[in-house]
């Protein structure tokens, strides 16, 4: 049982490493037991928000003396659910039917589901009704309590499942295992107040919350010294940094300070609201070296009636004002978007102001959605949702020409030499490794292993569509 004495003084820090540290005496205890090393593996559906709370969370598993694999038969699997559209919900379940065959010939296994889909409480009713063979559910608001849950579910061999409403709570200075030695996501802020009509993101990921610059500067110099070179600054709207805090800090203050962390050779954010984009932030993007050259700028819509009805605080006309803003100060800048097809109400015009748009502003890539229904958001009752065949001919256009027109952007470099950063060994051909360019655009050229990690200097000898090959210049 757990001892509420015991915990009753420590910090919200100290208790969570307790209970890890109770924890970790079972699991040594387990594999005695089975005489041998216990696996896990945590599976992330959905952004790079759920990408860094997995890290987190396999920090934590690591601590707790489990082997962190990437196969779903392990010992205990976690799902970090996404809920963004409807198909991110269908495609946990349907993932989770193969875990339960799994547990079946392996009766140690565990099964925890986290995440946005577990804010919901349809779906917490749903899994713990029809899917009894899940251990432990928790959401986004209490990942800082997984080792408290888990030491919960372990010791009392008892199903756990605690999803909160809210939290106002940061916890910092958890344990955490970064995917890549070299590189790293840095959480900023959390949740979101924008209540686009069509997201359900601020419901389950709560109010905006600031982390505080010094903690956030803090961790930064912690990567560095730990090899880290670059980092993605992580908020659900980046340009809204700072807001909240007391005294309040603006983004492009934040990034100012960052810059000035020696070691730290790259700096990426996202996403960035449109309407919240300061030309200071423009100011700053463009006179650093270090700031990544790309802008992940959702438009969602052409349309000025649309972007109204989803609650966009933006026109057609003052995005593309910023679009031309950002592009005097940084005409190599590569931007990218998220649209969306079929919200309700859109008629083909509006669709063909999408479509202007695109063209006008000329996208590296885009990442383009059909409109799906979220449960108790706004535009779920409105009128006039659009029907199926409408909306899947405009997706099919609006497809094509964002490939037309990222095809052209992408190949505006070739010929150019440009920093990339090595990630990995191509997984087509092992001679070959994949850089990331400071605009996101990946490279392929000759290089073994060994340059994992490493800023090259690389010729972009040529654009094949959204990809580059090209040679190291020594
Ligand atoms: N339907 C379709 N796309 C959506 N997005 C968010 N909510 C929905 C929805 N209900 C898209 C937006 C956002 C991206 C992360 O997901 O384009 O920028
Ligand atoms: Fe959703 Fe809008 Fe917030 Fe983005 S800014 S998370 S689209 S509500």
């Amino acid at each position: 049982m757990l001892d509420i004495n015991e915990t009753k003084n420590l910090t919200e820090e100290e208790k969570q490493l307790y209970y890890i540290g109770l924890s970790k005496k079972i699991i040594e205890e387990k594999e005695r037991e089975l005489g041998r090393k216990l696996t896990a593996c945590v599976t992330t559906f959905g952004c790079q928000m759920n990408a860094r709370d997995s890290e987190k969370l396999s920090g934590i598993l690591r601590e707790i003396g489990y082997e962190i694999i990437e196969d779903e038969k392990a010992d205990f699997v976690v799902f970090n659910t996404c809920t963004v559209r409807e198909n991110a919900n269908t495609k946990v379940y349907g993932r989770l039917g193969i875990l339960n065959s799994y547990k079946k010939k392996n009766s140690s296994m565990k099964i925890a589901l986290c995440g946005c889909m577990m804010q919901e409480k349809d779906e917490v009713e749903k899994v713990k009704k029809s899917y009894r063979f899940v251990d432990m559910v928790f959401g986004t608001h209490n990942l800082f309590k997984f080792g408290e849950l888990f030491y919960q579910m372990i010791s009392e061999d008892a199903r756990v499942i605690e999803v909160l409403e809210a939290s106002d709570e940061i916890v910092e200075n958890l344990p955490l295992e970064r995917k890549f030695p070299f590189k790293s996501g840095v959480n900023i802020s959390f949740g979101c107040n924008n209540f686009c009509t069509y997201c359900i993101v601020p419901y389950v990921r709560g109010r905006e919350k600031s982390r505080n610059p010094k903690d956030i500067i803090k961790e930064i110099e912690n990567l560095v010294k730990d090899g880290v070179i670059e980092v993605m600054l992580l908020g659900q709207n980046v340009n809204s940094y700072g807001k909240t805090l007391e005294p309040k800090v603006s983004f492009a203050e934040l990034l100012r300070d960052i810059e000035k962390i020696e070691g730290l050779k790259r700096i990426r954010f996202m996403t960035s609201h449109p309407k919240d984009l300061s030309d200071d932030l423009i100011d700053v993007m463009a006179s650093s070296d270090k700031i990544s050259k790309h802008l992940h700028l959702p438009l969602q819509s052409g349309s000025t009636a649309i972007l109204k009805k989803m609650n966009r605080v933006y026109t057609k006309e003052d995005y593309l004002a910023l679009v031309d803003r950002i592009k005097a100060k940084t005409p190599e800048v590569s931007l990218t978007t998220d649209i969306i097809v079929g919200f309700p109400g859109e008629t083909e015009e509006d669709f063909l102001e999408t479509m202007d748009v695109v063209s006008k502003v000329q996208y590296d890539s885009a990442f383009t959605f059909i409109y799906s229904k979220r449960t108790g958001t706004p535009a779920a009752s409105f009128d006039n949702q659009v029907p199926e065949d409408v909306v899947k001919d405009r997706f099919d256009r609006l497809l094509a020409l964002v490939q037309e027109t990222s095809r052209k952007q992408v190949s505006r470099f070739e010929g150019q030499v440009m920093e990339a950063l090595v990630e990995e060994v191509n997984s087509q051909d092992e001679s070959l490794v994949s850089a990331r360019l400071l605009n996101n655009v990946i490279v392929h050229f000759p290089g073994t292993k060994d340059d994992i990690g490493k800023l090259v200097k690389v010729k972009l000898t040529k654009c094949m569509g959204f990809y580059y090959y090209g040679e190291a210049i020594s």
